[in-house]
């Protein structure tokens, strides 16, 4: 059996006006499908559907970055998975932990996204991690242990989703973990998933960048890439996307 095809997505968070779509249309010329990577891009909302044009016809997926769990209503200022889909997304980032610390998201709260996501056809990309202090606290095993067992609803067993380990001390930071550290938890993490996620990869996320993405794509569990402030430039995250 050959092995599955790792997923480098791209997490532009709060960044992107229109000019940055050609950065997008850098990605698309640039990514073939049968390159060994699947590459994903998830803007700002406001980018979404204008992204969906320039990424058509080409192998890059399109992703949002979180979404309601509530299908429509009085919220204002949110979105739905179901209008992530009809802007053609078919992916979208849930639980970051910008949002879980920003926001307060729960695990029982990202579950539920989860099955919304899945429910609108979306592919959901869990994102769970340790604070420094839990790490520090020889707490993160434990940690990331919970956020696993409590953001994946059953529904989700035998889908298309993703874990995504991302120590939250190391986003946006520079710092990475150990390669010892990234496997560990990774390991976990597959044991954690059990029958139900045999299949999901699990990206690594954190400071993940040219110099190091392809010693961190090369270890054992690790399926993939979230990356943060390298994927806003083409070249960076083209480079990121040839390390897999
Ligand atoms: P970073 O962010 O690559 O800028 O560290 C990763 C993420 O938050 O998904």
């Amino acid at each position: 059996m050959s092995a599955p095809r790792p997923l480098i997505a791209g997490n532009w968070k709060m960044n992107g006006l229109a000019a940055a779509l050609e950065e997008a249309k850098a990605v698309a010329a640039a990514v073939k499908a049968s390159d060994p990577a699947r590459v994903a891009l998830c803007p700002p909302a406001t980018l979404i559907e204008r992204m969906g044009r320039v990424l058509a016809g080409s192998a890059v997926e399109l992703g949002g970055q979180d979404c309601r769990a509530e299908a429509a209503g009085a919220y204002t200022g949110d979105v739905s998975a179901a209008m992530l889909a009809d802007a053609g997304a078919s992916l979208v980032i849930l639980g970051h932990s910008e949002r879980r610390a920003g926001y307060g998201e729960s695990d029982a709260l990202v579950a539920a996204k989860a099955e919304a996501a899945l429910g609108a056809g979306l592919k959901p990309i869990i994102c769970v991690g340790e604070t420094l202090a839990e790490r520090e606290g020889g707490k993160t095993l434990a940690v990331v242990e919970a956020q696993v067992r409590g953001s994946t609803p059953a529904v989700l067993a035998g889908t298309d989703f993703a874990i995504a380990y991302e120590p939250v001390w190391a986003i946006g930071t520079g710092l990475t973990p150990t390669l010892e550290q990234i496997v560990e938890v990774h390991a976990l993490i597959r044991r954690v998933l059990g029958e139900a996620g045999a299949k999901a990869p699990i990206l690594y996320g954190g400071s993940v960048k040219p110099s190091n993405a392809s010693e961190i794509l090369g270890l054992p569990e690790v399926g993939g890439a979230l990356v943060g402030g390298a994927s806003l430039k083409a070249a960076d995250f083209l480079a990121i996307i040839a390390g897999a």
